[in-house]
């Protein structure tokens, strides 16, 4: 599941993350297949069994970086962090592309939602991919009408670059927006994981310098998909987000 890298536990904010144990996987799965959880996910209802044996399997794998939070002593959710190639051309050296992304993923417990602990969750598990890690940019998507969780990512600083039309489909919304989100290794503040954690969502806006988009505004979406060079591969990387993974 991860690296001596990376040292657990660790706070983030009002969370502390860990490596997840059997019990803590119990605790996600009383929740983890609710209609109000599942509606948000390409990997609806998981199996149980098939759930537990691909957390407790990746305990090993040293490009899996994912964690249980915990507050209060309670399972509150879990985040996601898997290692992934970046995009680049076949020729040259193929260590420069070789495991310098991560993509993020999160999810907290219905009771426990509206108190921080997605931002805090996603904060802390940039700051395990950009100062421990090493990884040059983290990824993260969520279909469109997911307003809490864009918010969320937003809010931890990252930013829109790919709105996908029309292009996922849901069982009762049928085909709608997905977005994803990025984040590159210079834009990260450095040491300042847990000092945002505290501030609330206005001044943490002021204090970052960042002004997130909101429903009703138009986001700067970067450079066009369409001038890229390999559509085909750069759609790949955007249908790859953690959120979108069988992993959660
Ligand atoms: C979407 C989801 C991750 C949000 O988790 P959460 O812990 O409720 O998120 P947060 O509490 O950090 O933010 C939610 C809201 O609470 C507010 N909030 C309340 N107390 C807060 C606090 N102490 N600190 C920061 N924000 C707080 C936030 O401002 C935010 O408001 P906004 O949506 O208007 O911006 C969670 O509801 C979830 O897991 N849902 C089901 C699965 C899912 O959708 N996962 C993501 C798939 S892409």
């Amino acid at each position: 599941m991860t690296t001596p890298d990376v040292r657990w536990p660790r706070a983030s904010g009002p969370l502390e993350l860990r490596p997840a144990t059997a019990a803590d996987l119990d605790a996600v799965l009383v929740w983890r297949n609710r209609p109000e959880v599942t509606r948000w996910f390409i990997n609806t209802v998981v199996d149980p069994d098939a759930f537990r044996a691909r957390w407790l399997t990746a305990v090993d794998d040293p490009k899996d970086h994912s964690a249980i939070a915990v507050a209060g002593g309670d399972v509150v959710g879990f985040g996601t962090l898997e290692l992934d190639d970046g995009l680049g051309q076949t020729h040259g050296d193929p260590a420069n592309t070789r495991l310098v992304e991560a993509q993020l993923g999160y999810m907290i417990d219905p009771a426990h939602a509206g108190r921080g602990y997605a931002t805090a969750l996603a904060r802390g598990l940039l700051e395990v991919a950009f100062e421990e890690v090493g990884v040059r940019r983290v990824t993260a998507g969520c279909f469109a009408e997911n307003t809490a969780s864009w918010h969320v990512m937003e809010r931890v600083g990252m930013r829109r670059e790919q709105h996908g039309v029309r292009d996922s489909w849901h069982a009762e919304l049928g085909w709608i927006d997905g977005y994803t989100y990025a984040l590159l290794a210079d834009e990260w503040m450095p040491g300042a994981a847990a000092d945002r954690c505290s501030a609330s969502a206005g001044d943490e806006r002021i204090r970052d310098g960042t002004s997130p988009v909101r429903d009703d505004e138009e986001p700067d979406r970067g450079a066009d998909p369409g001038d890229h060079d390999d559509p085909e591969g750069r759609d790949r990387k955007h249908r790859g987000g953690a959120l979108f993974t069988s992993r959660t």
